[in-house]
């Protein structure tokens, strides 16, 4: 009788750890966050920087002495990379918020988000360009379908060995596949973040100015656990090593869009993309062979 009592405290004991465990645990779980500084340092422009909200969030800022950038910690040799960004409103022209992966040093290899500000009533441009070896020369520009200045929106770019897919709010809205031997990037890149001054070509070919009355001009940042890459340490530069299948963003299902991805990307191309190297024949006289 007695030690069936001691038992029974001991089950009620056993279940309150467990209860009090998953509870901890569960909190634990909901308040996680990755603050700035695990994965990103400011590169330039550190007065241009402030970070908010214990490290949830960076803002960058522009006047006329300088704009600012951070980059990721680590270098990556496939992965996807996520931000949330809302860029700066106003008489924004000129003013180019960026978000892209960059290698480093000569013939460089860089996959690029550019929103190029404007004044005040006319839509943001977002700009997205591919480089390899060096050559870039690969903008498609869109229009969203939304005001990116409003809000905070998630904007990702797939690299792996397959294909580079440009994604805002998970739709993807651009993809550069690694076939048809086209130049691809295949350099162990950085993923970037910057502010800056990009009015000789940004806004009506470079003929609208940043205004500096409207300064500082603010960029958002937020989501700095958005990195799932393949490391890459400075001694191995080993990009082949991270085209494992064992990474899941180099899975069957990120080899190629989805019938359903294919379908809403379809639909987003034909609606809301207004510049493409593809079709310009002043720039290219034939289209360059990814184009087929
Ligand atoms: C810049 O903005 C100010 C304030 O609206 C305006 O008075 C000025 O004309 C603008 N400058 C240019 C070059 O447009």
């Amino acid at each position: 009788m007695e030690y069936m009592r001691i038992y029974g405290v001991l089950v009620a004991v056993a279940l309150l750890i467990i209860v009090v465990d998953a509870r901890v645990r569960g909190g634990r779980g909901i308040e996680k966050y990755v603050t700035f500084g695990q994965n990103y340092v400011v590169k330039w422009g550190q007065g241009h920087v402030s970070t908010l909200h214990s490290g949830q969030e960076v803002d960058l800022y522009m006047d006329q002495s300088s704009g600012a950038g951070f980059q990721s910690r680590n270098l990556y040799g496939s992965g996807l990379f996520q931000m949330r960004i809302k860029v700066p409103g106003g008489n924004s022209a000129g003013v180019v918020t960026a978000f892209y992966l960059t290698s480093n040093g000569g013939n460089h290899d860089e996959i690029d988000f550019e929103f190029l500000g404007n004044n005040d009533g006319k839509p943001i441009t977002l700009q997205t360009n591919v480089f390899a070896n060096g050559e870039g020369n690969r903008e498609e520009r869109f229009h969203l379908w939304f005001n990116p200045i409003k809000h905070y929106h998630t904007y990702g770019i797939l690299w792996n060995p397959y294909q580079i897919v440009f994604y805002v709010d998970n739709i993807p809205i651009r993809v550069y596949k690694n076939e048809k031997g086209v130049s691809y990037p295949s350099k162990p890149m950085q993923v970037e973040a910057s502010l800056w001054n990009g009015d000789d070509w940004a806004t009506d070919g470079g003929r609208t100015k940043v205004n500096w009355s409207y300064s500082p001009f603010i960029a958002h940042f937020q989501d700095f656990s958005g990195l799932s890459g393949c490391y890459i340490d400075g001694r191995s530069n080993d990009v082949a090593a991270c085209g494992s299948s064992n990474y899941w963003w180099n899975a069957g299902k990120y080899q190629r869009l989805s019938g359903y991805e294919q379908k809403i990307y379809e639909h987003v191309r034909n609606k809301y993309m207004n510049y493409d190297y593809c079709t310009d024949r002043n720039k290219y006289q034939s289209p360059p062979r990814e184009c087929y």
